[in-house]
């Protein structure tokens, strides 16, 4: 059984359609990327998923439910976490508080009793600090740990939202265009992150402009243009494809890895 489905899923904003009778699967374990034109409706997508707006029409399902609509919420609670195509952290708060406010989805009181810190509290507060500082080793960032968030480099922020969705312990990772505005070297260190994160175990979905990226690490990727779904295949497969090579010619994107 797939562990996120999305069947026909359709989006309209006025006579615009975003994304237009949509289907894959994903397996436990794949990482999948999602490619696509600026516009092709590949951010849609993540919010349909993740519950931001319901489809027009169409269904999603993740391990076998149907969450169809469910609130962002909900869906985070399944364990279906995601990040931003632009960079969103609580700027003044410190880089350490930053991870530890994405674990709030797996402990009981929420994020405002998190930051009210009542002492019933404290035990499980440590052990959400804990995991806070193994996730900072994790994406490299253990030395800014009591930095504000907003005084890190942007490609650093990136990665401080990587750790951040990590805290929600993800069953599946959705990651928008992580590598955006990353120089080579950050790009080399978060193609890093993300093989560790599938070697894990853990499922990702890749919206990615960076080919070199996604055909580095990609399994699987799904072509998005013009709001449809145009092709589907192995890194190799999508190189090849007809339509993704027109889709790709016909703008100003190429496919050059
Ligand atoms: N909330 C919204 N209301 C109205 N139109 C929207 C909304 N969100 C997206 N769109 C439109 O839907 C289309 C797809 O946008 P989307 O952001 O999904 O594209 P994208 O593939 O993520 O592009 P990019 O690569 O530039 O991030 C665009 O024409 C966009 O203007
Ligand atoms: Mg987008």
């Amino acid at each position: 059984m797939a562990l996120l489905s999305v069947q026909n899923e359709t989006k309209r904003f006025g006579g615009l359609l975003a994304n237009d009778a949509i289907s894959f699967d994903v397996k436990e374990g794949e990482l999948l990327a999602v490619i696509g034109p600026n516009g092709a409706g590949k951010t849609t997508l993540f919010n349909v998923i993740s519950g931001f707006f319901p489809p027009t029409t169409g269904s999603i399902h993740f391990d076998g439910r149907d969450i169809t609509g469910a609130s962002p919420h909900r869906v985070a609670s399944s364990g279906l976490i995601r990040t931003y195509q632009l960079v969103q952290l609580f700027k003044q708060l410190t880089v350490l508080e930053n991870v530890e406010i994405g674990s709030h989805r797996v402990t009981e009181g929420g994020v405002f009793s998190a930051l009210l810190r009542p002492p019933s509290m404290r035990r499980q507060e440590e052990e959400v600090r804990a995991t806070a500082r193994e996730l900072l080793r994790f994406v490299g960032l253990e030395k800014q740990a009591d930095m504000p968030a907003d005084s890190l480099p942007y490609g650093r922020q990136r990665l401080l939202e990587v750790a951040r969705a990590l805290a929600a312990k993800p069953r599946l990772l959705l990651l928008d265009e992580p590598a955006a505005g990353l120089n080579m070297q950050e790009t080399a260190a978060l193609a890093e992150v993300i093989r560790r994160i599938h070697a894990g175990g853990t499922t990702v979905i890749l919206i990615e402009h960076d080919m070199s990226l996604v055909m580095q690490i990609a399994q699987r990727i799904v072509v998005l243009d013009f709001g449809r779904k145009i092709a589907e295949g192995t890194p190799d497969e999508i190189k090849a494809h007809p339509d993704v090579i027109a889709a790709y010619l016909g703008g100003t994107e190429t496919l050059d890895a």
